[in-house]
């Protein structure tokens, strides 16, 4: 089944536009197990022995989180000629109280293929995530990363602010 993560509307024309020759940006798909999608992430960080029944109990859950369409998770992916996936990123979407009820977007887990880093890749996987975060009501989006990123995060054009603070379980 290649049903969408979250509305292909919410993809930027724009940043589809600027790709490489062939290359493509969509939601993540119930069917992207089998597309290279975790390997993607491999380049990131440890993702674990997950099955493919685990990838599409987990992407049913983001589906059907009670937030409304798209659940208020947005998994995008870029493709390259041949279909694989070679980049990812997340756009989660917080609901507040504070702000008018104002939204919040966090952006999670962005990762390029390493053999294909440097191509803007990266910046592309931001410039749509912003999209979906200004098109859903977002009033700013933050992340988190390291210093060896920063300057990645800077010429995406985000600004140091605050300080993160982990408890691990
Ligand atoms: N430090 C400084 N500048 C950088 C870095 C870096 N680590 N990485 C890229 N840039 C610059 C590029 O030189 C380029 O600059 P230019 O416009 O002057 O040419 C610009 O940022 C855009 O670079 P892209 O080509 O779009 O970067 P790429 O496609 O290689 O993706 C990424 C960058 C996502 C960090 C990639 O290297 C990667 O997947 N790394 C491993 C996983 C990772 O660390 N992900 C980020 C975790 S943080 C989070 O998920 C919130």
């Amino acid at each position: 089944m290649s049903e969408p993560l979250f509305s292909p509307s919410l993809i930027s024309p724009t940043v589809a536009s600027a790709l490489p020759t062939d290359y493509s940006i969509r939601p993540l798909q119930r069917s992207d197990y089998h597309a290279g999608f975790l390997d993607v992430l491999r380049v990131l960080t440890t993702v674990g022995d997950i099955t493919e029944q685990e990838f599409e109990a987990r992407f049913d859950e983001m589906r059907n989180g009670g937030l409304g369409r798209g659940g208020g998770y947005h998994v995008l992916c870029i493709l390259d000629g041949q279909g694989k996936i070679v980049g990812t990123g997340a756009l989660v979407v917080e609901r507040k109280f504070i702000h008018n009820l104002g939204l919040v977007g966090h952006i999670e887990d962005i990762a390029v293929a390493k053999d294909q880093q440097g191509k803007k890749l990266g910046l592309r996987i931001i410039q749509a995530l912003d999209y979906v975060a200004e098109k859903v009501g977002c009033y700013k989006t933050i992340l988190d990363c390291s210093e060896a990123n920063e300057g990645f995060y800077v010429k995406c054009g985000f600004k140091r602010a605050g300080l993160e603070m982990a408890h691990y379980y």
